[in-house]
């Protein structure tokens, strides 16, 4: 199993791509920001079931955390990623330095309205004009066929949709479901956070959504069935919720019973900030 091929210049991540495309292989991308683990490893192998060859990009991207947030600490472990990406299969590693994606006199902003409005928005205003931002970049410095982007951060999947559509951006986005541990709890790089006692309380964040999105499915009161989350995940240890939200899949505007609906929740636990989500048809 060898290490992918890493890059770190637009240069070079266009030059490997050339060639590649010279022999007529299909290229996907999969963004990521490091700190590998099992969710992501899954989103390359969906990349290699659309595409012969599969770029990940590794940037932690300082334009889409707010002063207040984790950029410093957020982990960052290239030699392991380099590992993982090799057992998953990955053929190139595309890892930018911030002077390589910002050079000084950089100018831009994207800013995408639609599914990016509330959730995640009001309480992480720049968030999605950061990830907007860096997403368009990395596209457009690559143009796979496809690029693959868990559900896991559900609002961002619906942003970049929007954002591809929006731009024209010819590829396909592929969303691809949450990867959980054993207990229902969604993968994150931020789970190393988590200390052993925390861990058991973020546990229960999957479960008390899926169990209010039954309840929504079922027909309980919109209002009452994410209040009584909110309150359950207070109970549980967590110690404070933004939001608990249904909405609909697609749109992410406010969900009407009868349609596709996704139940959206972040909550603290520390220092550690959560999201997951639960699809509520079908719960
Ligand atoms: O989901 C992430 O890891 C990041 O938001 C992304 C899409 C790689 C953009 O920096």
């Amino acid at each position: 199993m060898s290490r992918p091929l890493v890059v770190d210049t637009v240069a070079g991540l266009r030059a490997r791509i050339r060639d590649w495309r010279r022999d007529g292989l299909r290229v996907a991308m999969v963004p990521t920001m490091g700190a590998l683990h099992e969710g992501h490893l899954s989103l390359v192998r969906i990349a290699l079931e659309r595409a012969e060859r599969c770029i990940v990009s590794i940037f932690v991207n300082p334009t889409q955390f707010a002063p207040s947030e984790d950029l410093d600490k957020y982990p960052r472990q290239l030699a392991r990623d380099l590992d993982q990406l090799a057992l998953a299969g990955a053929d190139l590693a595309y890892t930018p330095g911030v002077g390589e994606m910002y050079p000084a006199g950089f100018a831009t902003k994207i800013s995408v309205g639609g599914p990016s409005a509330g959730l995640e928005s009001d309480f992480r205003p720049t968030f999605f004009e950061g990830v907007a931002t860096v997403v368009a970049k990395l596209l457009l410095q690559a143009s796979p066929d496809v690029a693959v982007f868990g559900e896991k951060d559900y609002q961002q999947l619906c942003v970049v949709r929007q954002l591809c559509r929006d731009l024209n951006l010819p590829v396909e986005i592929i969303g691809a479901p949450t990867i959980r541990d054993a207990h229902g709890l969604a993968m994150s790089s931020r789970n190393a956070y988590l200390g052993e006692a925390e861990l058991q309380i973020a546990r229960r964040l999957n479960v008390i959504l899926r169990k209010a999105a039954a309840a929504l499915a079922a027909g309980a009161d919109q209002n009452g069935a994410t209040g009584e989350a909110s309150r359950a995940l207070l109970a549980a240890g967590f110690h404070k919720i933004d939001y608990v939200e249904a909405r609909e899949s697609r749109t992410l505007t406010p969900w009407r019973r009868g349609h596709e609906g996704r139940l959206l929740a972040a909550a603290w636990l520390g220092k550690t900030r959560l999201i997951d989500n639960v699809d509520v048809s079908t719960s």
